[in-house]
């Protein structure tokens, strides 16, 4: 099998130290570098998955690397194909995303521009929260183009989706199709006429209410993990959302996602980060996909759309 490419994960927190992990075991990159400004934390951390690979017959090599905030260290990630930012706090129990801004502005900029500097030609994901803000600053950080660089929200918020309807309805995850577009946040729009339980439409299988309650779980997915870790948030299923993405991306695989990108003219809407399905390869996000919506999941994204706007329109100052 031949590997290829370099891949960054820069946090090695539980979120950025599982995804160097998934993607070192997916064995399809030469290398996948992990950074930290924490000393040690990232060499530390690379040497553990290395000496695993011996057991889970991976080849690729996980390179730690130690950062500052004035750019030492990101020699080590120099020409990475895909980098994944995960740098940033994550919430504390009764937090909103939101919450964050301030914090993780400055963190993800400072990061952003080192990474452009370095790896000029990658595709960058975004994870940090808020995340569609965080998104959309990190493009003006690095000044790639809009493709070059979107968020990791809609994977996630799908897989939580679908696993509360493959639990409710009592069938294997792999029956299940769902979908979720809009924020990651408080303006998610999960898309119920999208989704499909054995080939049956959900309206078919559950009621209005069960829905409903289902529909609000996704939305407080992520808050519902935090409230029960008293510390951290999740990362088991954000860590395997954010590397299939940049799976796809190295293997140029043009599967459909839904993701946070740039959307110009799709739904009516322009000139925001909006999670919706796109088309991922190497070049980043090569098609934003428009399905059809009901007028209210229609009107939801659009008001989605209109949220975060003001939002991200802020970021620029941050
Ligand atoms: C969550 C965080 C990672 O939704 O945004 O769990």
């Amino acid at each position: 099998m031949s590997r290829s490419g370099k891949v960054t994960v820069v946090g090695a927190g539980f979120y950025g130290s599982t995804t160097a992990l998934r993607l070192a075991e997916y064995d399809l990159f030469e290398t996948v570098v992990l950074t930290d400004i924490v000393e040690g934390k990232p060499e530390g951390l690379a040497l553990d998955i290395n000496q695993s690979r011996s057991i889970e017959n991976f080849e690729t090599k996980v390179i730690g690397a130690t950062t500052t905030a004035d750019g030492g260290g990101y020699e080590k990630t120099a020409n990475s194909d895909v980098v994944v930012i995960t740098a940033g706090l994550p919430r504390k129990p009764g937090m909103s995303r939101m919450d964050l801004i301030g914090i993780n502005a400055g963190i993800v900029r400072g990061v952003a521009e080192n990474i452009a500097k370095h790896s000029p030609n990658a595709v960058v994901i975004v994870v940090s929260n808020p995340l569609d803000e965080m998104t959309a600053l990190a493009q003006i950080a690095t000044k790639f183009s809009y493709n070059k660089v979107m968020g990791q929200a809609g994977m996630l918020d799908t897989a939580r989706f679908t696993n509360f309807v493959a639990e409710k309805c009592g069938v294997a995850i792999s029956a299940v199709k769902t979908l979720t577009l809009g924020s990651h946040g408080e303006t998610m729009v999960p898309v119920p006429s999208r989704c499909t339980v054995s080939g049956n439409v959900l309206t078919d299988v559950l009621s209005a209410d069960e829905i409903k309650d289902l529909v609000d779980r996704t939305r407080n997915g992520g808050a519902e993990i935090v409230a029960l870790l008293k510390t951290g948030s999740a990362y088991y299923a954000p860590s395997a959302a954010a590397a299939r993405m940049a799976k796809a991306v190295i293997t140029n695989s043009n599967e459909v996602m839904p993701v946070c990108a740039w959307v110009n003219g799709e739904y009516g809407i322009s000139g925001v980060y909006l999670g919706v399905e796109a088309q991922i390869g190497k070049q980043g996000v090569t098609k934003v996909v428009e399905s059809n919506l009901t007028t209210e999941e229609l009107t939801s994204l659009k008001a989605a759309a209109e949220a975060v706007r003001t939002k991200q329109a802020d970021v620029k100052n941050l």
